[in-house]
């Protein structure tokens, strides 16, 4: 089996929310105050969620990513790992975190069957990581992200969003760390998603910036492939170094060209793009497998052929879908 679009793209990856609660506060993810929560017996239950996975696959789904919110905040997050590398079909099982809680599960994760993480770190000095996450705390990720290492889930990528005024300055020391450790840093730029328009105009900032600073930098990017097959990245990697450098440019180079990928948000809706509205729920398929197969084709026939982000835009976002924060849709 095979899932095609309307414009001919093959799907066969999945990202799974499996909440929109956070711990941390991003700024280009969520206003201060948080988000209005979706109400917890609206949230797809580990079994629920189980039969979207045997489903997916049965109609041609291979790689499953877990996210959020932060998937870590979800209670026994190992169980339903355990379960989905179960499933045959299933070849990859990988999760987005940022890594605050990662150091006490990360052992449990791997022995459950998850194979990898990517873990979100936008700073590496400890006030700004909290200015930019409100509350969080760097040591937290850092022990995080060790653990990773020291367990395997590997390969291991950091994701940074890169900030005009908040973190732009620390992109050398972020392109150093691909050099000392097996670490695979991947840059992405700033995306219009949720509700914090003037935020983004102000600190947008295209990935040229990323090439031109390791130039100048004596850096120079020479292009490999991307570590754990490909994605979205642009990869590179500095000569003699251990890690990767990973350029993710949804903005000024958009890839919906090569999508492969379906959501399935935190309440149960399975949706073809991050950006559109356009999506279906799947608790009235629940408890019949044929039916739930059949709405992967049907989501996908829904699926535009690009997302219509753009750095340029005058006003807010032009379609609802995008007022949705990344917490609520999985990033
Ligand atoms: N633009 C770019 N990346 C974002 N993420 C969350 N919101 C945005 C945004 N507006 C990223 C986080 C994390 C992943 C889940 O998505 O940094 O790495
Ligand atoms: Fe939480 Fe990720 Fe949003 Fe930050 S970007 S608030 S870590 S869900």
């Amino acid at each position: 089996m095979a899932l095609i679009d309307s414009y001919g793209r093959k799907h066969d990856y999945l990202r799974i929310s499996v909440t929109d609660r956070c711990n941390l506060r991003c700024i280009y993810c969520m206003g201060e105050a948080g988000i209005k929560l979706i109400p917890h017996q609206e949230i797809l239950r580990y079994e629920e969620i189980l039969q979207v996975v045997e489903a997916g696959a049965a109609a041609g789904i291979r790689k499953i990513r877990l996210t959020g919110g932060e998937p870590l905040v979800r209670k026994d997050l190992a169980t339903l790992v355990e379960k989905i590398a179960g499933v045959k079909g299933i070849e990859d099982l990988a999760m987005t975190t940022n890594g605050v809680l990662l150091s006490r599960e990360a052992h449990r994760l791997k022995q459950a069957g998850l194979k990898r993480v990517n873990i979100s770190l936008d700073s590496l000095d400890r006030e700004r990581y909290k200015r930019i996450t409100r509350i969080g705390e760097l040591k937290h990720v850092l022990e995080g992200i060790e653990a990773a290492l020291r367990e395997g889930l590997a390969p291991v990528k950091i994701n940074m969003v890169l900030m005009k005024g908040l973190n732009h300055d620390e992109v050398p020391a972020f392109l150093k760390l691909t050099a000392t450790r097996p670490l695979h840093v991947r840059f992405i730029e700033y995306m219009p998603i949720g509700d914090h328009d003037r935020e983004y105009r102000r600190h947008y900032l295209p990935l040229e910036y990323v090439r031109e600073t390791a130039a100048r930098a004596g850096m120079p990017l020479i292009p490999v492939p991307s570590p754990g097959g490909a994605g979205p990245a642009e990869t590179f990697a500095i000569p003699g170094a251990q890690g990767t450098v990973g350029l993710i440019r949804p903005i000024s180079q958009h890839f919906c060209h090569s999508c492969n990928r379906l959501r399935l948000t935190a309440e149960g809706k399975l949706k073809a793009c991050l950006y559109w509205q356009d999506e279906h729920p799947v608790r009235p398929a629940l408890g019949d497998p044929a039916k739930l197969q059949a709405l992967y084709q049907k989501v996908l026939d829904l699926k535009a052929r690009e997302h219509h982000m753009s750095p340029g835009r005058k006003s807010g976002p032009v379609n609802p879908g995008a007022m949705r924060t990344m917490s609520k849709t999985g990033g």
